[in-house]
């Protein structure tokens, strides 16, 4: 059975997510382990409420950014953890976690990338004026929401959208996404070659989404 890692920082929905899946069988995997940087983190109580081990680790208990990364590489390989999944996790993950883990990190990211990487996906979305955006779940190389893709969501974005609006959208997406790309994984169905994941055994997606629709 494929044992995860979730990072998270926040709420944790995503972590959720999985957790619903594996719960559910659609995700034939375990969480091993949650890693925590912030002490406060709702994911900890969806940890706790789920029977998974959680752990708090802060960069700052750590003398450098790289002896951190190098201390969870080490948790996580302790914990006999196959596959580290970034549910949310506000920093850039550094080289000794890259190592530790070669495409063997994913993370989900609330826009279309390559556009809109970084902070607030869906703020610099509305603020662009783009009439599609989405998810992306992609594999974690050493750049800022860089690494090889492995599958997108779409959803429209309206002239009435706030960034919470649009969140909430791009967010029920990520939650069907993110689940699948693991299990994709977990069923050795992704080749990476270069930049570009193949799925093996996959469908073909034929519809476009149109924003606005094209009327008449
Ligand atoms: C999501 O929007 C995700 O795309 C981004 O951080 C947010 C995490 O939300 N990377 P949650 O903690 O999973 O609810």
């Amino acid at each position: 059975m494929l044992q995860l890692g979730v990072l998270a920082s926040g709420r944790g929905s995503n972590f959720q997510a999985i957790i619903d899946s594996i719960r559910t069988g659609y995700l034939k995997a375990a969480v091993a382990v949650l890693v925590t940087d912030n002490p406060d983190a709702y994911a900890i109580q969806r940890a706790r409420e789920n029977g998974i081990p959680w752990l708090v680790m802060r960069p700052g208990d750590h003398p450098s950014g790289d002896e951190y990364y190098e201390a969870m590489a080490e948790e996580l390989k302790a914990r006999g953890v196959e596959l580290v999944i970034l549910a949310g996790f506000m920093r850039v993950v550094k080289p000794p976690l890259l190592r530790a883990y070669p495409m063997r990190i994913m993370n989900i990211h609330p826009a279309l990338l390559p556009s809109f990487p970084g902070l607030h996906g869906q703020r610099q979305a509305v603020e662009y004026g783009v009439k599609v955006s989405g998810c992306t779940v992609h594999f974690v190389d050493e750049g800022v929401d860089t690494g090889p893709v492995i599958i997108q969501a779409a959803v429209p974005v309206y002239h009435d959208d706030t960034e919470e609006s649009l969140s909430a959208r791009i967010l029920s997406y990520e939650h069907r996404i993110f689940p699948y790309a693991i299990r994709l994984y977990a069923e050795g169905r992704l080749e990476v070659s270069g930049r570009r994941v193949r799925i093996l055994g996959q469908g073909r997606a034929d519809e476009a989404i149109i924003n606005p629709p094209v009327e008449g």
